[in-house]
């Protein structure tokens, strides 16, 4: 069955967007299910860079149709921007290739201010998130008082609907934050003109999917976020509001069950974490400023959204295991590989330890990871640059090595291993 879903199996940035970019050479359709413009993913193509934030990765292959789901939060503002920038960049975007779920949640200034209001008032508890207001647009869309792209289309019962959610979010940021109330007319007058711009935009994505897959289409289904951000199975409370999730998938392009092929994994060759929460192989010192990078290079650990450095540690196996195990991977991309290289020994996480017992996966899921301690294994490292690897016989020894530890680890195959940032970048392993 032709649907391939793409996955993040970390806490995000695992380089989902160049993967997807890949398989996008080979898919007619390319979708969007969770997240909002909180993602940031990064495809460079020759000279070109792209940071997309809603619109799929695959819309840079001039070949594919794109869609953007239900599961998603959409600032119309943040997309509107995104579509002028892939315009002026040369992609083409137009309501023929952009397809935009009539059932997706709006994102409003008033989601932005409460997500503010909110973070700020988490004082030391707060969870560090990308301040895009994605928390309360999920929180509206679940306390089913949102606004949807199809509520665009009426304009009278739009307006009536707009001022009364702002009104609503005003009582909460005066009375429980004691912060600015927001200007309705204001918020009315920006999503008005934005509704006009994207009116044509509005569609049925879920329809268009499913008939695409009847007829033997490929449709490329692309995650934001990761596993472990995954608001039911992530590091609660730690997470973002949504679904990353293969399931997610699913219930976020409206599909039924029964059309996916692959699950793919997208996985960095170590551990990356932006925000708070648990990260038990989390490192300081010497070794994560050489794994984060001092912020010179493109691809350094520093957001692609809020330009935040990222916490980096050694890869995790427990975690990854119980990645695989959420999404039913049938396969791992591993990303970053060449940012390895030069390190004497390279430390995977094969278990933890608690108590003087032994746990190669949970006990009760992500959330709670105190008094577990990571057990390591020491691989030799590999002191040559691999960017010019494009064959398994290519990689030195060492690195190889550490791939099938990996796949023997977590009994899943790599299938696709990157060495640097660009397209044609990645070793196949067939
Ligand atoms: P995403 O959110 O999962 O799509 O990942 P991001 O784009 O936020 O972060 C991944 C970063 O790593 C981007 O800057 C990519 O260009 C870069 N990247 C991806 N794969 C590789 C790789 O194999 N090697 C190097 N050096 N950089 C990579
Ligand atoms: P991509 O798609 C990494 C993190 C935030 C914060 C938490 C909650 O590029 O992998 P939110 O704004 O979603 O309420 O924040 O989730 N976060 C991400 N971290 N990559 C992302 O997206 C992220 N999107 C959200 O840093 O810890
Ligand atoms: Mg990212």
């Amino acid at each position: 069955m032709p649907l391939d879903i793409v996955v993040g199996t970390q806490w995000g940035d695992e380089g989902k967007g160049r993967f997807v970019d890949l398989l996008a050479a080979e898919t007619d359709y390319v979708a969007r299910f969770n997240g909002g413009d909180n993602a940031g993913h990064t495809v460079h193509v020759g000279p070109q860079t792209f940071k997309l934030h809603l619109i799929p990765s695959g819309i840079v292959h001039p070949h594919t149709i794109a869609a953007i789901g239900n599961g998603v939060v959409i600032n119309p503002r943040t997309l509107l921007s995104e579509m002028k920038n892939l315009a002026e960049a040369g992609i083409l975007i137009t309501p023929k290739r952009l397809h935009l779920s009539y059932a997706a949640h709006l994102i409003t200034p008033a989601h932005l201010a409460l997500d503010r209001a909110q973070e700020a008032a988490r004082g030391n508890a707060k969870i560090g998130t990308t301040l895009r207001g994605i928390g309360p647009a999920y929180t509206s869309k679940i306390s089913r008082n949102g606004l949807r792209l199809v509520d665009m289309l009426d304009r009278q019962n739009f307006h009536s609907a707009v001022i009364d959610h702002v009104h609503s979010i005003n009582q909460q940021l005066t009375n429980l934050y004691q912060a600015e109330p927001l200007e309705s007319n204001q918020v009315w007058d920006e999503l008005y003109e934005a509704a006009e711009q994207l009116r044509a935009y509005v569609d049925d994505v879920s329809a268009l999917l499913s008939e695409a897959l009847q007829q033997g289409r490929r449709v490329l289904a692309e995650g934001a976020q990761g596993t472990l951000l995954d608001l039911d199975h992530g590091t609660y409370p730690f997470v973002t509001s949504s679904t990353p999730t293969a399931a997610g998938a699913l219930t976020g392009l409206g599909l039924g069950l029964g059309y996916e092929e692959r699950v793919i994994g997208v996985t960095k060759s170590f551990q990356t974490r932006v925000g708070s929460g648990p990260f038990p192989t989390e490192l300081d010192g010497i070794l994560a400023e050489r794994l984060r990078g001092t912020g010179e290079q493109p691809w350094d650990e520093f957001g692609t959204t809020t330009g935040r450095p990222r916490r980096v540690g050694w890869l995790d196996l427990v975690l990854l295991r119980y990645s695989v195990r959420i999404n039913g991977i049938t396969e791992l991309a591993l990303t970053k590989l060449d940012i390895l290289s030069g390190f004497e020994s390279i430390f995977l996480c094969t278990h933890y330890q608690k108590n003087k017992q032994e746990f190669k996966n949970l006990l009760h899921g992500p959330s709670d990871l105190s008094g577990f301690t990571p057990i390591y294994e020491t691989l030799p490292g590999w002191p040559e640059e691999i960017q010019s690897a494009r064959y398994w016989e290519e990689l030195p020894t060492n690195a190889r090595a550490y791939i099938l530890r990996i796949e023997e680890l977590v009994e899943v195959q790599v299938r696709l291993v990157s060495v640097g940032p660009e397209r044609e970048q990645v070793v196949e392993i067939n």
